[in-house]
């Protein structure tokens, strides 16, 4: 059996103005006019086998997150259920709670798969493959990572070194979340390391004797938060609220360090599915078709002499002349102009943004 999990949580604040807080990363839109968490419940409804489908999230992202699923169009075969958030705590405590639910409803032994919903992956089959092979190494009691081809020293990522084969994948011998730059340089060079692509497969039980084991904080915390739900447990059905007390106590860590940087029992299918992380906006317009001055434009744009430059309008027409290396992201209330080598700092008027309010 197979549940998918879907932790959609961040706020993507490298993608204002468009990703906000009211309207984060997982509900922005693509070309297609599709949106990342619609396209992530096709993916998970793909491989899913135990008639249900996880979604971990705000609770301010419930009706989007419903509306995202519906328009999904999934048929009857497969119902989702929501565990809201009252704050997020990041990603250790959120797969912590989707383990307690797995486990009630499947068993210990239910193997859950752990999807990010700000990834876009290019091929399905070949997602559906490594999706099993990732299967079989949980069901020998495995957390299995799927490990993607590196191809630069980027320090926002977990690496993951291989060692001999095990099943259709191969034992991890090490895993470094967010390494420094020199390390990552370090790990690129050697050939030896894949990057962790953030989507995990492991037993609920397995999880969770890794969380007692390595991080039995978040475990006994979780655990007193789900007990904490257990009088109405039953009649809450497909949306689960997660009371402010005590889920407001679980420590702010993620999964990445709290067990996988930790534990023993991690293994690495490597995925060749074209995985691409939606985390800036060098990622959104390396989607849209370059034009013959590699200028790349989604929505009304008029550029005049000008190279390299990507611009995506939602209701104006944009015009640039003579530029070279831009990003220009126009939408009602905020335009961002930044270098695309600076696309990284976006951040940082976010954060700025919330030193004025
Ligand atoms: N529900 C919920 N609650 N979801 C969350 C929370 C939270 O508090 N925090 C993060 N998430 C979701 C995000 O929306 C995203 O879908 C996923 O969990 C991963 O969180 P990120 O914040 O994007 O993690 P990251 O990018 O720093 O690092 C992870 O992903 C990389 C690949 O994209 C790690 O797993 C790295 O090792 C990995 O390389
Ligand atoms: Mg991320």
């Amino acid at each position: 059996m197979l549940i998918p999990v879907i932790l959609s949580g961040g706020a993507g604040s490298r993608l204002w103005p468009v990703s906000r807080e009211g309207h984060p990363k997982p509900f922005m839109k693509l070309a297609d006019g599709e949106t990342l968490l619609l396209k992530t419940y096709r993916r998970a409804a793909s491989v899913a086998t135990g008639g249900e489908v996880v979604t971990v999230t705000n609770r301010d992202y419930f009706f989007m997150s419903k509306d995202e699923f519906t328009r999904a169009h999934l048929g009857d075969a497969l119902s989702p259920s929501y565990l809201l958030e009252p704050a997020g705590r990041n990603t250790a405590p959120a797969v912590a709670m989707a383990a307690f639910h797995v486990q009630e409803r499947h068993g210990a032994d239910a193997v859950m798969l752990i999807l990010a919903a700000d990834h876009l992956i290019a091929d399905r089959d070949l997602f559906a493959g490594a999706v099993r092979d990732a299967h079989a190494l949980a069901s020998d009691n495995r957390l299995v990572t799927f490990g993607i081809e590196p191809t630069g020293p980027e320090t926002g990522f977990g690496y993951i070194e291989c060692g001999e084969a095990q099943g259709s994948g191969r034992r991890a011998l090490r895993f470094v979340e967010k390494p420094s730059l020199e390390l990552a340089r370090e790990y690129v060079g050697s050939g030896r390391y894949l990057w962790n692509s953030g989507m995990f497969c492991f037993k609920a039980g397995v999880i969770l004797e890794e969380l007692a084991r390595h991080a039995p904080d978040v475990h006994a915390r979780a655990q007193a938060c789900w007990d904490a739900m257990a009088v109405d447990r039953d009649a809450k059905g497909a949306m689960i609220d997660l009371p402010a007390e005590p889920f407001g106590q679980l420590p702010d860590i993620s999964v990445d360090y709290a067990v996988m940087e930790r534990s023993d029992r991690v293994s690495v299918v490597p995925g060749r599915f074209g995985w691409n992380d939606i985390g800036s906006w060098n990622a959104i317009s390396s989607l849209v078709p370059p034009d013959e001055h590699n200028n790349r434009c989604a929505g009304d744009a008029i550029l005049v002499d000008s190279r390299n430059t990507f611009v995506q309008s939602e209701d104006r027409l944009v015009a640039a002349v003579g530029v070279d290396g831009l990003m220009i992201v126009d939408t009602p209330d905020a335009l961002l102009v930044a270098r695309q080598d600076a696309a990284q700092d976006v951040k940082k008027v976010v954060a700025a943004l919330k030193l004025r309010n």
